[in-house]
């Protein structure tokens, strides 16, 4: 059995992942779940280019900004990061995390929506499972362990009742399809009815927003921000899904792409945004439909839009609104965009409890 390697630890800063950052003798280590002012003895878990990961085992001294985390599951559980902090300070450190990534770009000061709730919200969830070990949970992205979290408490309430009758007399192993020793399930919550999916991709059913409030909140900002600027000669949403953000907006035309064509035809068009010629593709049915483009929205997955300085000199909008589930993506498209001004930026708790969050920007052609 390979030896444990214990270091110790004293946490002087948070990165933006929500891990604490230990700077002793010249060497940077990252701990999850820990605070600033926490000591003790972390164990090694691996070591890249030079830095340390590892996971707290004992504290000598807390952090006086510590409180008791409201799941039973959190110390084990990959999915939250936050709950040993108090909700403030864990928006607090979001907003330092966004801050310290634009710096470099000229931004308005950061407007911050928090979360009416930190439990309760998720509706939908994704968990793992191995026939092999026989256990469903979270699983941790870098070590592959399963934890099992039977009562989740950032699942809504039907969320929450929907994981409990799966691992009531462990019914999971009985419903897992038997032809793969290690898969996943999604559970969520759509129109009024609690679905359960095995092994098929993940947002089955179409990509929803999985904080119902924030994602209202989203779009009232929305609506009220183009309220007197609206879309009259063409609108057009990248990375659509249902058009759920465009479909607030006074529009006398739009155009949804998305690579599922959730609601056929209409305004709606599929296409994947990352091919090569995807541009060309959108250019053509812009050109089709007789659209003048004067705003765009777009919402990508984590990734972003890497060509997003192309795509706007080319279409040339006079508004954008970028919404981005990764702030590192957001900065990077950004970079090098001349033109334009970053008017108003946002930042939407949708995952509380957690190291995500939402970021909006609304961008405006200068002159
Ligand atoms: C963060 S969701 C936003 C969806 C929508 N704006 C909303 O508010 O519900 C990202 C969307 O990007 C779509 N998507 C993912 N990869 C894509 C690709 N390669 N090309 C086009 N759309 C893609 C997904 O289907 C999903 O609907």
């Amino acid at each position: 059995m390979l030896k444990r390697r214990l270091i110790p630890f004293k946490i002087t800063g948070i990165d933006s992942l929500g891990q604490g950052v230990s700077k002793l003798d010249e060497k940077v280590t990252f701990i999850p779940k820990t605070a600033i002012g926490d000591e003790g003895e972390a164990e090694v878990m691996s070591e890249r280019k030079g830095v340390t990961f590892a996971r707290a085992v004992s504290l000598k001294v807390a952090s006086s900004e510590r409180v008791t985390p409201t799941c039973s599951h959190f110390s084990a559980c990959p999915s939250c990061h936050f709950q040993h902090l108090p909700y403030e300070r864990e928006l607090a450190l979001k907003s330092e995390s966004f801050d310290r990534l634009f710096r470099k770009f000229s931004m308005p000061q950061l407007e911050v929506v928090a979360a009416p709730e930190r439990y309760g919200y998720r509706n939908r969830i994704q968990l793992h499972y191995s026939l092999r070990s026989k256990l469903l949970g979270m699983r941790d992205p870098q070590t592959f362990d399963i934890t099992p979290i039977p009562e989740c408490l950032i699942g809504t309430p039907e969320i929450a009742s929907g994981l409990r009758t799966l691992y009531h007399n462990d019914a999971w192993l009985k419903e897992a399809p038997k032809d793969k020793t290690e898969g996943h399930v999604e559970l969520y919550w759509i129109s009024g009815e609690l679905k359960k999916s095995w092994n098929r991709p993940y947002a089955e059913g179409g990509f929803t927003q999985v904080y119902e409030t924030m994602n209202r909140r989203l779009k009232e900002i929305l609506r009220e921000h183009f309220a007197l600027a609206p879309p009259s000669e063409g609108l057009l949403d990248l990375f659509a899904g249902n058009g759920n953000l465009s479909a607030v907006l006074w529009y006398k035309k739009r155009l949804c792409i998305d690579v599922y064509r959730s609601p056929k035809g209409g305004d709606f068009f599929d296409q994947d945004l990352y091919a090569s010629g995807a541009l060309k593709a959108v250019l053509q049915k812009v050109t089709e439909r007789d659209l003048k483009i004067s705003h765009i929205i777009l919402d990508p997955p984590r990734s972003g839009l890497k060509d997003f300085r192309i795509w706007i000199e080319t279409l040339k909008p006079q508004f954008v609104a970028y919404v981005s589930c990764d702030p590192h993506t957001l900065a990077r498209d950004l970079q090098g965009l001349d033109g334009y001004e970053v008017t108003r930026s946002f930042l939407l708790d949708f995952f509380p409890a957690t190291f995500h969050f939402e970021s909006m920007i609304f961008l405006e052609r200068k002159g």
